[in-house]
């Protein structure tokens, strides 16, 4: 198979500091859903929003699944690393630092993220992920990070679509490797909250922060 293009909407920050946000919608969402969270983050971010390029009833994804929750691992590795290769070409094109990409992703598309963490640690230099799942269980990589980038890792304590065990191994898996996740469970279900949109925010400015302005003479 080869790669196809991902339908994207980019947009550059007004006082940029570097950081790109990439935003990984959720099942059935597509490019513009997380667009109004972004500004939230500070105008000093530039916004690239992916549509993910599988359907599932007529619903984008970033990838396969078998049934809810049990991921079509194959498609998860070819679409992470069909991802990778379109991130490397879009910062080219639209001209932002591939170093400096921070993920926020819901749901499948915090999914798409985390698998972007087990198969390229060293790309993101930051990943938001709302209502995570291990996306490789099979033949779980080895993962180690030089980088140690900061994770924000934020599971519904109510969701019915998430195994509390599995969640915890998940953790234990990113911990591992070297990511420095900051946890922050969320007593609700699958859909995301207000409480889980500013946690992320909060947490983005404690390691993202803009540079202080150089005072002017
Ligand atoms: C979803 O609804 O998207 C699932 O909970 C997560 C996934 O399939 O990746």
């Amino acid at each position: 198979m080869t790669y196809q293009p991902l339908h994207y909407l980019y947009q550059p920050a007004t006082t940029p500091t570097g950081v790109t946000l990439l935003l990984l919608h959720g099942t059935g969402g597509d490019e513009r859903d997380l667009l109004p969270l972004a500004q939230s983050f500070g105008p000093g971010v530039n916004v690239l929003s992916v549509r993910g390029n599988v359907l599932e009833g007529g619903m984008p994804r970033f990838f396969r699944r078998l049934g809810m929750g049990v991921f079509d691992e194959d498609d998860v590795r070819f679409r992470t690393h069909e991802l990778a290769a379109f991130l490397a070409q879009v910062s080219e094109k639209e001209g932002f630092d591939p170093t400096n990409i921070v993920a926020v992703g819901y749901s499948n598309g915090a999914n798409i993220a985390g698998s972007l963490l087990l198969l390229y640690p060293e790309l993101l230099a930051g990943a938001v992920l709302w209502r995570p799942m291990q996306p490789l269980t099979r033949d779980v990589p080895v993962v180690h990070t030089t980088r140690r980038p900061p994770v924000f890792f934020n599971p519904g304590s109510r969701d019915p679509t998430v195994d509390p065990p599995a969640t915890e191994r998940y953790a234990t898996l990113l911990t591992t490797a070297g990511f420095q996740l900051t946890r922050q469970d969320t007593p609700t279900g699958h859909n995301l909250t207000q409480a889980d949109v500013d946690g992320g925010i909060t947490w983005f400015r404690q390691h993202f922060a803009a540079p202080a302005a150089t005072a002017s003479r």
